[in-house]
């Protein structure tokens, strides 16, 4: 089958490999009809998250055709399924508690003591995520082999085109959970850094858990343009100073809640930022985090971060005095997507949420080496790409 290889920093390739088999019985072969390009990956393109390996199959965000089955999945032959990213087995203490992200049987015993040294525990199996989620191959090719078939793929309605339901695998989850984690009150003035997908889903959750104002900071016009479409008042940090701006706004309060939708690899010209960039390129740190900090300082006193972005290692100049000494409280997380799929999917039916704004680019998969560029390089221009396998490759136009 073709799929979409990783082979270093920058380096993704369009690659023939073996098709995925069944080897336990609760397994199920999806033919991928749908996949997209996640923010995440860009962390993964970018060379930051470790044990990858040359040739691991990439990709997370994926839905498709149920072709074969194990003894044991009680999905059937032909049924279309949105997969999560997150691969749980649904009964360990954590998946009893609907912490899916958190599964203790989803991540292979040959892959669990490189996140129990990193984290003091073994992480879950993620699809496409590097060897320390379990090594498994991702859905950015045209079949892949889903585990615990029978607890984490949704079964979706015959006639709801692919668009409409894709992101139930990853970023609409997350942008609700990210809400969520907010603990949004009414009246509340819910600050959300970055206006990538991610985002854009929280701003438009936020919206629907009752807050009264959401600020969106980012440096993207159309990016920025789209959380204005959500009715987000918009700040763009080229322009003027984010705390300051904030300040002016809440009456020199704060945002009563604030979310970090940016992650370890944070934009712009700060001091801090150059610092962080300085100290990454020369192994002396891990994760640029600019916008944690920022989030942490600019939050009002007694409020909440929700950070759903990702950060992966050990963090410099953590304002840890301001985020105690302000009573602040902190949740955070890879998205318990099992638990968010089944009312999210009905919200989609009923047309509370829509899911298909934020898609700038469909592209043939062929086409995912150029895709993961335009991602990368074009963000103002690139929102969300969608790959379909089964297209032949198309000339596709960078922007100026
Ligand atoms: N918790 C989870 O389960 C989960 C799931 C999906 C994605 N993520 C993470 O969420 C984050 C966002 O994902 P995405 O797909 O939206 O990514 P993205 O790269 O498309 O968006 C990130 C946005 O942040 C903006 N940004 C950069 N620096 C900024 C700054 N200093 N201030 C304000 N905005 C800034 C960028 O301009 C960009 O628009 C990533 O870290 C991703 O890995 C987490
Ligand atoms: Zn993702
Ligand atoms: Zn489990």
């Amino acid at each position: 089958m073709r799929a979409l290889t990783w082979h270093g920093k920058h380096d993704v390739r369009m690659e023939t490999v073996d098709d995925p088999e069944i080897i336990n019985p609760r397994d199920a072969i999806i033919k991928v009809t749908s996949t997209a390009i996640c923010g995440s990956d860009l962390h993964l393109y970018d060379g930051f998250i470790p044990t990858m390996k040359s040739g691991d199959i990439l990709g997370h965000e994926f839905m498709g055709e149920v072709v074969e089955t194990g003894a044991r999945s009680t999905l059937q032959k032909g049924q279309r399924v949105v997969v999560p990213f997150t691969i749980s087995c649904g009964s360990c203490y954590f998946c009893q508690k609907h912490q899916y992200s958190c599964c203790d049987n989803s991540n292979p015993a040959d892959n669990q003591d490189i996140s129990e040294i990193g984290y003091g525990n073994r992480m879950a199996g993620l699809f496409g995520y590097s060897h320390m989620t379990g090594g498994y191959a991702g859905g950015q090719a045209e079949y892949v082999r889903v585990p615990y078939s029978d607890v984490g793929p949704i079964v979706v309605p015959n006639g709801v085109e692919d668009d409409k339901v894709l992101f139930l695998s990853d970023i609409l989850p997350t942008g609700w959970m990210a809400a969520e984690n907010a603990d949004i009150e009414p009246g509340d003035t819910v600050a959300v850094w970055g206006c990538g997908p991610v985002g854009l889903f929280a701003i438009q959750s936020a919206m629907l858990m009752g807050a009264n104002r959401i600020i969106a900071i980012d440096h993207f016009p159309n990016r920025l343009e789209l959380a204005a479409k959500f009715g987000a008042e918009t700040i763009n940090f080229n322009d003027v100073k984010v705390y300051d701006a904030l300040m002016e706004m809440t009456g020199g309060i704060g945002p009563d809640a604030v979310i970090d939708s940016v992650g370890l690899e944070a934009h712009g010209l700060f001091v801090d930022n150059v610092w962080d960039q300085i100290k990454v390129s020369t192994f002396m740190g891990t994760d640029r985090i600019h916008a944690l900090r920022q989030v942490i300082l600019a939050c009002r006193k007694g409020g909440r971060v929700s950070v759903p972005a990702v950060y992966g290692g050990f963090v410099d100049k953590f304002p840890m005095g301001a985020f105690m000494e302000k009573g602040l409280t902190m949740k955070t997380g890879q998205t318990h997507v099992q638990h968010y799929t089944p009312g999210l999917l009905n919200a989609i039916m009923d047309g509370k949420l829509d899911t298909t704004f934020l898609i700038s680019h469909h592209l043939p998969l062929e086409n995912a080496p150029e895709g993961y560029k335009l991602f990368h390089d074009h963000q103002n221009e690139t929102t969300k790409i969608v790959l379909r396998p089964g297209e032949e490759k198309i000339r596709v136009e960078m922007p100026a």
